[in-house]
């Protein structure tokens, strides 16, 4: 009779297999669509990791006045000088012959890819490490991220300062959105709502980091002594409360505010004028 305590072939290797998991033969027992989550995540990063690299090394079509693509922004590169007025136009030089956007994009890319919940989202997607709760991963080993290069996650917190200086970059960029390409004030088109609604979000899913929650409320013993901090905390542990939805819909209206650039840059349409 099996007593649930025979070795099991696998056991030896420290795998989500060994003991003291209960011996059930089957992968798992879930009976609900669990595969379906990690599918529209796969396909939904998929996709912007195919879109953001062709814009990345296309190196064109990234400025129509008064509108730089978030992608492209600070404007660092040469022949950004006599478009753009930002006070980083045409820093790089001529001698970065490549897409300023390679350079620009390690940042915010290094902050969602070490985000606790981008790590969740395609540890689950692309490498069913595991792909569901409840679901054992295929894998006979498990290291975490103690080991190189997963160890590297625990950058997140410097890329959250750097986010920060991206997001004030991109906030600057929201305030020119609102000048016509003459640099006159008042300026309202399609493009300025459609950068306004990306910088919200963008603040939004900056300041509900996990990390950020910790530098605002962390290694307090009284929140009675700290009232600033404290709401500061509250406020910020809301933000938190939504973060999967910011992180989704940041990455959405990023990449919708590059490619409105792109139509209006590469001739598709004008930017519809309010006033
Ligand atoms: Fe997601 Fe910091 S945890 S951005």
């Amino acid at each position: 009779m099996a007593t649930g305590t025979e070795p099991r072939p696998d056991e030896s290797s420290g795998g989500v297999r060994a003991r003291p998991r209960a011996a059930i033969a089957a992968p798992h027992l879930r009976t609900d669509r669990w595969w379906l989550a990690p599918a529209v995540t796969a396909a939904g990063l998929f996709a912007f990791v195919v879109y953001s690299t062709w814009r990345a090394f296309s190196n064109a079509h990234y400025y129509a006045a008064p509108y730089v693509s978030p992608f492209y922004s600070p404007c660092l590169a040469e022949n950004c000088r006599t478009m753009h007025a930002g006070p980083n136009a045409g820093l790089l030089g001529g001698w970065w012959g490549l897409s300023p956007a390679l350079i620009i994009l390690i940042f915010p890319l290094g902050f969602r890819l070490t985000c606790y919940y981008y790590r969740k989202a395609y540890y689950r997607a692309f490498w069913a490490s595991p792909p569901a709760c409840a679901v054992a991963e295929p894998h006979r080993t498990y290291t975490g991220e103690t080991r190189f290069p997963l160890v590297l996650q625990n950058l997140h917190r410097y890329f959250f300062y750097a986010a920060l200086l991206v997001a004030g970059v991109l906030t600057y960029d929201t305030a020119l959105a609102f000048r016509d390409p003459h640099y006159r004030w008042g300026h309202m088109g399609l493009g300025s709502l459609v950068f306004l609604a990306n910088i919200v979000l963008i603040w939004a899913y900056t300041l509900s980091c996990h990390s950020c929650r910790h530098i605002v409320g962390g290694k307090l013993k009284h929140f009675s002594r700290h009232p600033a901090r404290y709401r500061a905390w509250q406020f910020v542990g809301r933000l938190n409360a939504r973060h999967m939805q910011l992180a989704w819909a940041s990455l959405l209206s990023v990449a919708l505010a590059d490619f409105y650039v792109y139509l209006v840059a590469s001739g598709v349409f004008d930017d519809p004028r309010f006033f």
